[in-house]
């Protein structure tokens, strides 16, 4: 595991197995274990929290999920403290996995395909949702919120990581109403900082409701503005971006048929099929505290291809800028296909692309960023809205070509120029967190944590990289083998504490 950018190699530089022996059981839950850097130092000045989502139980009395996207909801927390570190992690107890749990077997279909055992005819008709809490893990206030964009949100204590339970954010979501795994942190473009996020209703005519909560202080957690707008077609929107005065999505030029779902032939998201040579559309909606406030929305035309993550988007002039990973179409996992066994030379790669929507003219320009395979990537928190200068994300080992992600990179949005720490040949990295120095001025002052498969010893490690040089600070041998998870977040400490 080496620091430099390594020359494009020729063919892919890992082995399949390495990387799917990261789809099991996590068959523990392990309270504040105290954590030793297996290499270097954990820096005294990292504290507070980092807190990861991802699917921790992937099967129950001998059936696999059809895909990982199906596996219940763990949340890993890793608390930094004076150059020390302890791990936690916990299942959502959300209601299904209580159910499953007793029962010893799945007694709901899963929304990438899982069935119930049984068959087709087991499974027709059941159009309940498994709300699994799996996607993201966000600090609303005093709550953890544990979050899976179809339906709401699961409340969960932040130190012990116990299950509070459903959550409607006192009364602001109707119950079963959905809530986006992707809130966006304003950093504070309109005063203090706000968690921004929606909800779609999706259908022939789709309605996104827009949600600004205060995100800081007493106020943590209360509304502070609340819109809904319908567009016509059907909106599969997992993320979207914001500026201070718009909030960015793109509808994917993509078709939902439920007939198969209905009839317990495959699950709801495998319905959804892109629409070949369509194109997709932003939709730009005036946030209720901005310049436009009370505007209709806007509606550009976006480049083809699919996208489920944007990087970040702000304004310059009559322009909204959006950077975000395109696929060149929408991956998806058939009913009769293995995602163990999935062949990454014959799935779209996902690549970074920049796009310029001019207000005054309607027209849309796109750009590539990198053409470098990528996947969940951020930029610093405090740039959320504004133009950055440097984004960080978990990128392929290779140069060019689709592979799993093995490395982790920083990008300077300016000149192109990169530096990638690399977890190759046996290692897999998830989503990097990017957490500043406290009292940084420098955008790139601060670390990188990020969570990794090693494939070497079939456990996860975590890696603390210092985010400007991207050179190694610590390693950590995590007790714990959790597989390749979804989203997760920084808390820092409080000042003094
Ligand atoms: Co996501």
């Amino acid at each position: 595991m080496t620091v430099a950018s390594p020359a494009a190699a020729a063919s892919p530089a890992y082995e399949r197995s390495d990387w799917a022996s990261s789809f099991r059981n996590v068959s523990e839950e392990l309270t504040d274990v105290s954590l030793v850097a297996t290499r270097g130092e954990i820096p005294a000045d990292l504290n507070g929290t980092l807190y990861r989502n991802g699917p921790g139980r992937l099967e129950r009395g001998g059936h696999w999920v059809h895909h990982p996207f199906d596996g219940d909801g763990m949340i890993t927390a890793l608390r930094f403290d004076a150059g020390g570190a302890q791990l936690s992690n916990r299942f959502v107890r959300t209601e299904a996995w209580l159910e499953e749990e007793k029962a010893g077997a799945y007694l709901y279909r899963g929304v990438f395909g899982t069935p119930k055992p049984g068959g087709a005819l087991a499974n027709a008709f059941d159009l309940r949702l498994k709300n699994i809490a799996n996607t993201h893990v966000v600090r609303l206030g005093d709550q953890l919120l544990a979050l899976w964009e179809a339906s709401s949100p699961h409340a969960l204590d932040p130190l012990s990581l116990e299950t509070r339970g459903l959550s409607l954010l006192d009364g602001v979501l109707k119950p079963g109403e959905a809530f986006s795994a992707h809130p966006r942190f304003d950093p504070g473009h309109h005063g203090a900082s706000r968690m921004v996020t929606f909800g779609v209703k999706a259908g022939p005519r789709s309605t996104v409701r827009l949600m600004e909560f205060a995100a800081e202080g007493s106020e943590a957690g209360t509304l502070l503005a609340d819109s809904s707008h319908s567009f016509p077609g059907f909106a599969f929107l997992h993320d979207f971006a914001i500026t201070p005065n718009w909030a960015v999505f793109l509808q994917n030029a993509i078709d939902f048929n439920p007939l198969p779902f209905v009839l317990g032939r495959k699950g709801a998201a495998q319905c959804l099929k892109s629409r070949p040579g369509a194109r997709g559309q932003f939709w730009l909606i005036p946030r209720q505290d901005g310049a436009f406030a009370g505007q209709e929305p806007r509606l550009l035309e976006a480049p083809e291809g699919f996208v489920f993550h944007h990087l970040n988007a702000w304004e310059d002039g009559d322009a909204v800028v959006i950077d975000s990973i395109y696929y060149a179409d929408f991956p998806s996992i058939g009913p009769d296909q293995d995602y163990k066994e999935v062949d990454f030379d014959r799935i779209p790669a996902g690549l970074l692309e920049r796009c310029r929507l001019d207000l005054a003219s309607g027209t849309v320009t796109a750009t590539r960023l990198s053409e470098r395979t990528c996947e969940f990537a951020m930029v610093p928190p405090a740039r959320v809205g504004l133009e950055s200068r440097y984004a960080w994300m978990a990128v392929a080992e290779r140069e060019q070509g689709n592979d799993p992600l093995q490395a982790l990179m920083k990008l300077d949005l300016h000149s192109g120029e990169t530096q990638v720490w690399s977890a190759a040949p046996r290692g897999f990295v998830s989503e990097p967190i990017m957490v500043p120095r406290p009292g940084a001025t420098a955008e790139d002052d601060g670390w990188v944590l990020g969570l990794f498969w090693n494939g070497a010893r079939s456990a996860s490690d975590l890696v603390v990289l210092d985010a400007a040089s991207m050179e190694e600070q610590a390693l950590v041998e995590l007790p714990l083998s959790i597989p390749h998870g979804l989203h997760g977040s920084w808390v820092a400490a409080l000042s003094g504490c």
